[in-house]
């Protein structure tokens, strides 16, 4: 593992006040609470990019911070993924368009505040009776290359917001897919926060002050969680990460711009909605414990790949290109038919691509006494049904399948990152 690095200047790539300690912010933070500071603006964003800059590559920089505001798409989606996350989603609680838009509003100001590595107001306030603004677990805690990526489900859409002429287009609830054993108590919700950090605490002290928001506000409460650690795939400069199967999980992503245009951001519509996209969660669990117990050439069958260098079976590193045409000496192919990577490769799939941004995860032990873990699955797409095209072919037909279920789903529209002095999706609101 990569050991974090000592404090230094931040790059003009990153927020200018990446150097800055929650610390030194409190006392500008004590100005004034969290629900008042939102009201004059936060006056916190700038006109910079959401900056797509995580730590670079493998080396960890706890003092980078990324910014919230920007003039593309959210910070998150195509950022490096860094190595915690914490994903939340929430039921809205009012079917006020007013009370909605201040809980957007609020929640943007908050997430600029938390990237930034501040705090979102006072920890303890003067006076004794008063209840602190900001809870207080991150603070000497450094930004960690924190992003908070804000999803809306098809309900805000819907008639109670007056909203359903600006639904974008493509949001609907997902079609039934095969080999799914949905839960309901982790399916849906109207809204989705995913905070990632390099820090744990720094991830979840942010979805922890969202929720807190959203009830303080009475417009929205928790619905499902997955905390997640160890990414489990891989964005640009990095090299690629394991998921608890012990494989390699990421090889064959999107990092490449002109994938993340063709398909991954929508890139029309109006200016809230450009660069967005549709997220898909799935919370995946593994039955691990019958996994360790097949033999590992099986395993790599059931991949299409070498456990431990990643290789294709029809190659000899990592960055080989899997050759789907492959024989044995009796005639059989090389990845089987039933192999994940050949079921899920855009050769075999048109040029269908999406982009992974998965997590591992853990639950501790459930109610037999086996392992509880599995992979808390997030792709991005410009069009939803990438993902259903996939999943129905996986789920019809993928040697995975006898060691997984799809327990958790969720669907949501992320818009565009909020320019400065706005918050997100305020253009629907127009
Ligand atoms: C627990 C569930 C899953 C596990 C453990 C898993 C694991 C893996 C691994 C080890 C690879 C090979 C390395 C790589 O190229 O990243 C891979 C590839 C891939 N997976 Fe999954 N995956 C899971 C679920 C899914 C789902 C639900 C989808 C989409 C619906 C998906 C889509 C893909 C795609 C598109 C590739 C790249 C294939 C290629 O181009 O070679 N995976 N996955």
């Amino acid at each position: 593992m990569s050991a974090a690095v000592p404090p230094r200047e931040p790059s003009s790539q990153e927020s200018p006040d990446a150097g800055v300690s929650r610390r030194g912010l409190l006392l500008g933070a004590a100005a004034g609470g969290l629900v008042a500071g939102v009201a004059t603006g936060f006056a916190g964003g700038r006109a910079v990019a959401a900056q797509p800059t995580a730590s670079s590559g493998d080396v960890v920089r706890l003092d980078n911070a990324v910014s919230f505001y920007g003039d593309a798409e959210q910070a998150g989606i195509r950022t490096p993924p860094q190595r915690h996350c914490v994903f939340m989603t929430f039921d809205l609680t009012t079917s006020s368009r007013t009370e909605l838009q201040t809980l957007l509003a609020t929640w943007s100001a908050a997430s600029a505040q938390l990237m930034r590595g501040a705090t979102i107001g006072q920890v303890e306030p003067s006076q004794p009776s008063a209840i602190g603004d900001d809870t207080g677990e991150a603070v000497d805690l450094d930004p960690a290359s924190l992003t908070v990526t804000i999803g809306l489900g098809p309900r805000v859409f819907g008639d109670e917001y007056g909203l359903a002429a600006q639904k974008p287009p493509l949001l609907r609830e997902l079609s039934q897919l095969p080999s799914e054993a949905l839960d309901p108590s982790l399916t849906g919700g109207d809204l989705s926060v995913q905070a990632c950090a390099d820090d744990p605490q720094v991830a979840y002290h942010a979805v922890r002050s969202l929720a807190r928001i959203g009830k303080k506000l009475g417009a929205a409460s928790t619905r499902w969680t997955v905390t997640g650690f160890g990414r489990a795939s891989a964005g640009k400069g990095q090299s690629t990460p394991r998921n608890l199967m012990g494989f390699k999980d990421g090889t064959r992503n999107i990092v490449d711009d002109a994938d993340f245009s063709q398909f991954v951001f929508t890139g029309d519509g109006p200016d809230w909605q450009r660069d967005g996209s549709y997220q898909v969660v799935r919370k995946i669990q593994m039955r691990i414990e019958n996994w360790d117990t097949d033999r590992v050439s099986d395993q790599n069958r059931v991949f299409g790949r070498h456990k431990l260098s990643g290789a294709p079976l029809t190659g000899t590193v990592e960055s080989d290109t899997p050759d789907f045409s492959k024989t044995d000496a009796s005639g059989a192919p090389v990845i089987d038919p039933t192999a994940h990577i050949r079921l899920a490769a855009h050769e075999n799939n048109n040029g269908l691509k999406i982009l992974r941004r998965g997590y591992n995860y853990t639950d501790g032990i459930n109610q037999y006494g086996f392992l509880d873990a599995g992979l808390l699955f997030i792709s991005y797409q410009k069009d939803p049904a990438q993902f259903e095209t996939l999943q129905r072919r996986l789920g019809s037909s993928d040697a995975l399948n006898e060691y997984i279920s799809h327990i958790g789903s969720g669907i949501f529209f992320v818009p565009s990152a909020a320019r400065s002095g706005t918050y997100l999706a305020q253009g629907a609101f127009a």
